[in-house]
């Protein structure tokens, strides 16, 4: 069965909330008609309310950049799933390579946020990716299996139908460089054949993997036209309507 691709905007700290409203107000007519894929947007919390409401009935869902593990608590400056849910958010990001570089997040925070997510039915996508030093010293695939391995501990494969990959070269995010689209395919397929190790093929066969970093209008068709590339996670190129929604057009 085809796996339908999922074409996925992480604002990161960008836009106010009247900037984010009129995105939405060009974006949505662009993309009424786009029924081929899943779209889905992550802005900042303060803008999630707003974007939640501006895209209420239409084919585009919204998420959290980042959730915490515990369900309520003294966490100052976090956002918790039960808060999301609230207001009408769906999906999550986890793992996001700059949360672990700039915030310290580790496989095991990475594995918490991920059964909190699924516990109570909020859609993760699991982030994962190698820095440059590690492509060249030949650890890519070493690194991705350990990430895997990691975020996935104590996931059934009965609970882990609805998570999503997202394989990000950290080198790729936010330089302008890519995984040629051969790179990435080589990658997701490591990604696929570890899922299936721990969950069997039946669940890797159907879980979709996002390629990552540095996605664009001009390279998008040639990356989401290989077989074993289910969606994109774009940063900088989401922010404008007309460049998200081209590479929405692949
Ligand atoms: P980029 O970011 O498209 O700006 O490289 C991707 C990401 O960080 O998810």
């Amino acid at each position: 069965m085809a796996r339908k691709k999922l074409i996925a905007a992480n604002w990161k700290m960008y836009k106010t909330p009247a900037e984010a409203k009129a995105f939405f107000t060009e974006f949505l007519p662009l993309v009424a008609a786009q029924t081929r894929d899943e779209i889905a947007i992550f802005p900042s919390p303060v803008l999630l309310p707003g974007v939640i409401e501006a895209a209420k009935g239409s084919n585009v869902a919204i998420g959290a950049q980042n959730i915490h593990f515990a369900e309520e608590g003294a966490y100052t400056g976090e956002t918790s799933v039960g808060q999301l849910i609230a207001i009408g958010g769906t999906h999550t990001l986890i793992g996001h390579s700059e949360r672990r570089q700039y915030f310290a997040e580790t496989d095991e925070i990475v594995n918490k946020k991920l059964h909190t997510a699924l516990k109570h039915g909020i859609i993760p996508i699991v982030c994962i990716g190698e820095v440059l030093a590690e492509r060249e010293a030949g650890k890519t695939e070493s690194v991705l299996k350990t990430q895997i391995n990691g975020a996935f501990a104590g996931i059934t494969a009965e609970a882990a139908a609805p998570i999503v990959i997202a394989y990000e070269p950290v080198w790729a995010i936010g330089t302008g460089k890519t995984a040629t689209p051969e790179m990435a395919a080589e990658a997701h397929a490591i990604v696929r054949a570890e899922v299936a190790k721990l969950l069997g093929p039946a669940v890797a066969n159907a879980m979709r993997i996002l390629y990552g970093g540095s996605v664009k209008p001009d390279n998008a068709s040639a990356l989401l036209n290989q077989a074993e590339i289910d969606g994109a996670l774009v940063g900088g190129a989401s922010l404008k309507a007309d460049s998200f929604k081209a590479i929405a057009s692949y």
